[in-house]
């Protein structure tokens, strides 16, 4: 485990707008800044940075903390390894403190997956480059190909040997562990309990992931013999998903994000031509289809995709409903079609770099228009096949979340189709609405989101819980509990401790506010007051992010309850004491008149006379309560 003081160093240090300020856009407004959310899509920001409080927020998709979460949920890194990347950043020393054998394990587990698949890459370009085989065989296949010694070096690009154990046997004697081989599918066991080296006698492709470490290769056969397969893949491990890695995106995402644009190519061989040709924003799905993850993954870096495709048209036409799902994450999507047959590796080789962005350029297309031109062509006359296609581009634009951009579509697919603008935009209007209602019916589209915060910390109830109090009693021990306030002119008090006391006789209905009372209340006991960040960086993520969501905007209650109440939101810094009594006593009066109700209930329902003189006896008790309260709401602090 990362050492207390060391962890403390790495929060003390980091500042929050600098840490997101590597991977948002961020633009000063008045004490914030703001950028486009990473985390979803959109075009106007409601990514909000706040380098006081060193937190974000987007009031958007919701999430929001410090700097240490943003790359967690960026980075998809644990905890630890977000910590490591801020101390890295910042040039801090970690210090480790001794753990458990097992934790310690499970921990170096994933390291050495990426230590033994460095070695790997290492082994394979040694091999390349040194051996007579390599040469020969691996290196000679790369020239052949029109591949140029930077190219091959930038991809670490390897060989092989066409031998049943060569790496095996290099990895065991400089020390390495078979079992982190066969994690990894470097080498593999047979059912008679052989181990044999995976990739032999391929050309290698490391696939790294977009920090650049090494997570599984590609090896192609050198052969023409079509039952050898043409590619061997690492399998998916540990630090291996298909489904969320794109060959090529460590190398372009710098340009990605300069350029605004990324080119995305079918194989390895389009990757490295491309790049050779100079057009460095380039990566490729790998031959399967793109999934949600990987557009996502671009969209960290742009929100426009170009894709470039070989002239197949039976491979393209099945390719065109997998698009409506980059559409659907906010992105634009243009297409560039090669022709005779070639792919953009051919493309390039044979006609120049030169020649290759021309066509670009001159054949590029919004995905709209260049499927609507394909369905159009497919359907010829038939006028059953025509409306067919009107429903199909429809559908696509539908699924286009900017409204603006979806009719300026319409307009201009109107006439491609010979059909009137207002109709396209009726079907589109109910195509929305179908999908809205499915949406509201399964709010969580993507199971691996984070499972939302329950609904009571969130959403505004009606008026009559309690909700409301106990939310604005917490706002304000979470934002003012380590100040003082000078009540009487005298003496100066601390809010928190202040709270907690005068909160003694008051149980919170909402369990996470109990909570965060009761960690107050442990930690004053222990002689310390907490202070924003201990709950903007809390171990209980669902305590963290609600007070995020608190702290970050002073509007948490209707604007109703505030005009209700005559509290005005802007000037609370200066009434501290009115809002610090106001919050304590409308929440007692709250839960007393709760109380009150419920005795009422309770006389109602009872049968025996003496103990209806009891309950009455106590209901006059909770009145009393009642009047005194509110007549000191009403004296000192509303009015
Ligand atoms: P291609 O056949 O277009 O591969 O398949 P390529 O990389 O352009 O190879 P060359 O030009 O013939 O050398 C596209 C991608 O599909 C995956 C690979 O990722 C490949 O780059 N693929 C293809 C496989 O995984 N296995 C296969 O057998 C074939
Ligand atoms: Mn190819």
């Amino acid at each position: 485990m990362i050492k207390k003081e060391t962890v403390d160093k790495i929060l003390e240090t980091a500042q929050v707008e600098e840490v997101v300020g590597d991977f948002v856009h961020l633009k000063k407004r008045g004490t914030s800044m703001i950028g486009l959310c990473p985390f979803h899509g959109e075009k106007s920001p409601s990514f909000h940075v706040s380098p006081s409080k060193g937190i974000f927020k987007c009031f958007g998709c919701g999430k929001g903390g410090d700097s240490v979460r943003f790359i967690m949920e960026h980075e998809k890194y644990s905890y630890p390894e977000a910590l490591k990347y801020i101390a890295n950043k910042y040039n801090i020393e970690v210090e480790e403190t001794e753990v458990t054998p097992e934790f310690k394990q499970e921990q170096d587990k994933r390291e050495s997956l990426y230590i033994v698949s460095n070695y790997a890459a290492k082994f394979y370009a040694d091999r390349m480059w040194n051996s007579e085989d390599g040469k020969t065989i691996g290196l000679s296949y790369f020239k052949e190909r029109g591949f140029r010694d930077d190219i091959v070096q930038k991809f670490e690009l390897g060989y092989s040997p066409d031998d049943w154990s060569a790496l095996l046997e290099a990895a065991i004697k400089d020390g390495y562990q078979q079992n982190f081989l066969e994690d990894v599918g470097l080498v593999v066991k047979n059912d008679q309990g052989k181990i044999y080296d995976r990739f032999r006698g391929r050309v290698m492709f490391p696939i790294h992931n977009f920090t650049g470490r090494v997570i599984g290769f590609g090896g192609r056969t050198l052969k023409t013999d079509k039952a050898v397969p043409k590619y061997v893949n690492s399998p998916e491990s540990d630090i291996y998903h298909k489904s969320n890695v794109l060959y090529g995106l460590f190398q372009a995402k710098k340009a990605i994000r300069d350029l605004d644009n990324c080119f995305l190519v079918e194989g390895y061989a389009d990757v490295l031509s491309v790049q050779q040709a100079g057009v460095e924003n380039v990566v490729a799905s790998s031959g399967t289809s793109l999934t949600t993850e990987q557009i996502r993954l671009i969209g960290r870096f742009t929100k426009s995709i170009t894709i470039l495709y070989d002239g197949d048209a039976a491979g393209i036409k099945a390719s065109l409903r997998g698009l409506d799902m980059i559409l659907e994450e906010g992105l634009d999507v243009k297409v560039v079609l090669f022709p005779d047959g070639h792919d953009p590796d051919s493309y390039v080789q044979k006609l120049g770099a030169s020649a290759f962005k021309t066509h670009i350029e001159k054949a590029k297309k919004d995905f709209i228009f260049f499927k609507t031109e394909i369905l159009l062509k497919e359907a010829a006359s038939d006028p059953i096949k025509r409306a067919g296609v009107i429903r199909e581009v429809v559908e696509s634009i539908a699924k286009i979340p900017d409204a603006i951009k979806a009719s300026v579509f319409i307009r201009e697919c109107s006439g491609l189709l010979q059909m009137e603008e207002r109709i396209l935009i009726s079907e589109l209007n109910k195509m929305r609405l179908a999908k809205a209602k499915k949406d509201s019916q399964q709010p969580y589209r993507n199971s691996e989101e984070e499972p939302p915060i329950p609904e009571e910390y969130l959403v505004e109830k009606p008026i009559e819980t309690d909700e409301y109090q106990e939310k604005d009693m917490i706002r304000v021990l979470l934002i003012y509990g380590d100040q003082m306030v000078n009540w009487d002119g005298l003496t100066d008090t601390l809010i928190g401790p202040y709270i907690i006391t005068n909160l003694s006789d008051v149980t919170f209905s909402n369990p996470l506010y109990q909570k965060v009372i009761q960690y107050y209340h442990d930690e004053l006991e222990n002689g310390y007051v907490p202070k924003e960040k201990d709950f903007i960086q809390h171990p209980d993520s669902a305590m963290a992010s609600m007070a995020i969501s608190m702290i970050s905007s002073p509007y948490v209650l209707s604007d109703n309850w505030y005009s209700m109440h005559n509290i005005t939101v802007p000037n609370e810094v200066e009434r501290l004491k009115g809002t610090v009594m106001g919050a304590i006593f409308h929440l007692k009066k709250k839960k007393v008149t709760t109380m009150i109700t419920a005795k009422q209930k309770l006389i109602q329902e009872e049968k025996d006379e003496a103990n209806v003189i009891i309950l009455m006896k106590e209901y006059l008790e909770l009145k009393e309560v009642e009047r005194y309260i509110s007549n000191y709401l009403g004296s000192v602090i509303t009015k």
